[in-house]
């Protein structure tokens, strides 16, 4: 997949196709980075407005109706992003390394995200932000000490 992809991409830019394979990879990488950013952008926006405008900053609110909505797509654009992203790298997730680790985290994510809302699940909400607590600490890792797994 990713290779098909990197394929394509190479024809249509016009690239030599084994060095536009680093620019793929690379875009593809930082495109995780500002997913996660949007996607946790919902609980800091929310966070932001509730201690320093005490709930009242019209800009934040309107922003986050939108963002509440795109949010579970946010997450599905990160997890097939970063599978990409990783078989190009790897070409698997199946390996222990911290750009897997990165992904598995996100599958969970969105599993509990979704079994938790359907089914009423309690405090799959608390979980499923300190799964993205995890996440972070697992890109700062991938980002800093990439191979140390
Ligand atoms: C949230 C998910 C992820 C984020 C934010 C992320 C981010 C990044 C970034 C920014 C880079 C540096 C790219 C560059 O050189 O400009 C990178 C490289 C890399 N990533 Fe990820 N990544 C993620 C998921 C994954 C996954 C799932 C895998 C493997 C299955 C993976 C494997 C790698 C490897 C091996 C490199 C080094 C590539 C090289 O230097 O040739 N990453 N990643
Ligand atoms: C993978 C698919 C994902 C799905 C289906 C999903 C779904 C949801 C849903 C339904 C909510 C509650 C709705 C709301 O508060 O408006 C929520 C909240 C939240 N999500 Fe996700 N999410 C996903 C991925 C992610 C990712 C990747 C992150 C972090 C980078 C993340 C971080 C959060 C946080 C921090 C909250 C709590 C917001 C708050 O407390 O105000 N989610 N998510």
């Amino acid at each position: 997949m990713g290779d098909y992809l990197v394929s394509v991409l190479s024809k249509l830019f016009g690239q030599n196709e084994f060095l536009f394979r680093e620019t793929v990879l690379g875009f593809l990488g930082w495109l995780n980075v500002l997913l996660a950013l949007v996607a946790a952008s919902l609980f800091t926006l929310r966070r932001v407005n509730k201690h320093w405008f005490a709930n009242k900053n019209a800009t934040i609110k309107n922003l986050l109706k939108p963002l509440s909505k795109a949010h579970p797509y946010i997450g599905a654009a990160l997890l097939i992003c970063a599978y990409l992203h990783g078989d190009i790298a790897l070409g698997t997730i199946f390996k222990i390394h911290t750009g897997p680790l990165t992904w598995w985290i996100i599958l969970v994510m969105m599993l509990v995200a979704l079994i938790g809302k359907k089914y009423k699940v309690k405090n799959w909400l608390p979980a499923h932000r300190i799964l993205a607590g995890a996440l972070f600490a697992a890109i700062f890792l991938h980002l800093f000490f990439r191979n140390i797994l």
